[in-house]
């Protein structure tokens, strides 16, 4: 069984191939992918008009370029699966509609998505793939949730952020020191030049005794450091994004290790954007190595948003059974739906 996978949620297209055989593990056959970040970058931040009219342009070449890679002809496929949400309508409609538009020529059938689920099942695509049960730190640029997997589609979330995801308290922050967009990986590299303890920053919710978290005040108090610094800032700004990363890190690791505590549990899952986030595989690591957690991630080109791990998510749906591919051409999007909403779990 052939599953392409279109991605066009947010600021990156993504088109893939995943053959999936019986029960063994899907493979990924061939990706492409073409990401908006030098487009949005004079804005500071995402256009939803201009991402939507973008993956429009893109998405066409790319899946040709992923059939190409993958050496298949675009009637091989079985199944075409897209992004149906979270996130930016207009953007979502692009890859719905495209991934209907084809299904329908086809004469195959098209299955819709959840983008977190993409981003919880992306580490099965990797060398060393997870098993069932673990617990999945999801941490994009949208969302921070700890949940309990039992297997496809069976989640329970156990904790989530309350206002800011960890992506958007990298982002916020660097955009405080003129960092630009995006700013997680911007901020990660000024880090490596930093002293994480310079500055004494907020570490919310840290012993809050659950596993939510919070990251909207931590934003405030980078920006009353970096007033504070005023001229001085542009030679502290290594030391402050240093310490602003050690402050999430230090949160996202805590709760991470309270969940795993909490359910019993020895394998760790991290997935979404801010997992490439280099101190954070660190301290996570060493963290989890005196535990005796193994951790899992995803490789690290499907860390950020791609057409893989969509295709890699409808393939496990369908192999587990839980889902079928529709023949219904007519589409919808989410641009609001959480995953528990998906789980078969009551
Ligand atoms: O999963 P993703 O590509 O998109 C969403 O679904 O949101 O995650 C994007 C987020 C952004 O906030 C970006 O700044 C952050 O992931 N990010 C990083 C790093 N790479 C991406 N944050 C910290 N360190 C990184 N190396
Ligand atoms: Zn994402």
């Amino acid at each position: 069984m052939l599953v392409l996978g279109i991605e066009s949620s947010c600021d990156e297209t993504g088109v893939a191939l995943v053959e999936a055989n019986g029960t063994a593990m899907p493979v990924l056959r061939g990706d492409a992918l073409h990401s908006q970040i030098e487009m949005h970058q004079p804005y500071g931040g995402v256009v939803p008009e201009l991402a939507s009219r973008d993956h429009i342009r893109r998405v066409l070449p790319l899946a040709e370029a992923a059939l190409a890679r993958a050496g298949v002809r675009v009637s091989d496929v079985d199944v075409v699966a897209y992004t149906r949400g979270p996130g930016l309508a207009g953007a979502l409609l692009v890859g719905a509609g495209v991934a209907c538009a084809l299904g329908a020529s086809l004469r195959k059938p098209v299955l819709g998505v959840h983008h977190l689920e993409g981003h919880l099942l992306s580490p099965f695509l990797s060398a060393d793939p997870p098993a069932f049960p673990f617990i999945a730190l999801l941490v994009s640029g949208g969302h921070t949730q700890l949940m309990r997997v039992d297997g496809v589609g069976r989640y329970r979330l156990l904790g989530e952020t309350i206002d800011d995801a960890a992506g958007e308290a990298f982002d916020k922050s660097a955009k405080l020191m003129g960092l630009g967009y995006p700013g997680g990986p911007a901020l990660a590299r000024l880090a490596e030049a930093g002293d994480p303890q310079a500055f004494k920053l907020p570490r919310p919710l840290m012993h809050s005794g659950d596993l939510d978290f919070s990251f909207a005040g931590l934003k405030t108090a980078v920006l009353t450091q970096a007033r504070k610094l005023g001229e001085d800032l542009p030679s502290r700004k290594a030391d402050l994004a240093a310490s602003t990363q050690a402050a999430i890190v230090e949160v996202l690791v805590k709760k991470s290790l309270a969940a795993l505590q909490r359910e019993g549990l020895a394998r760790l899952v991290v997935a979404g954007g801010v997992g490439a986030n280099k101190a954070l595989r660190g301290e996570l690591g060493a963290a989890c190595a005196k535990r005796g957690v193994r951790v899992h991630y995803p490789e690290l080109h499907l860390c950020t948003d791609n057409g893989a791990m969509i295709a890699m998510a409808a393939a496990m749906r369908l192999q587990a059974g839980i889902q079928e591919a529709s023949t219904v051409y007519a589409f919808d999007v989410k641009p609001r739906w959480t995953l528990a909403e998906l789980s078969v779990l009551t």
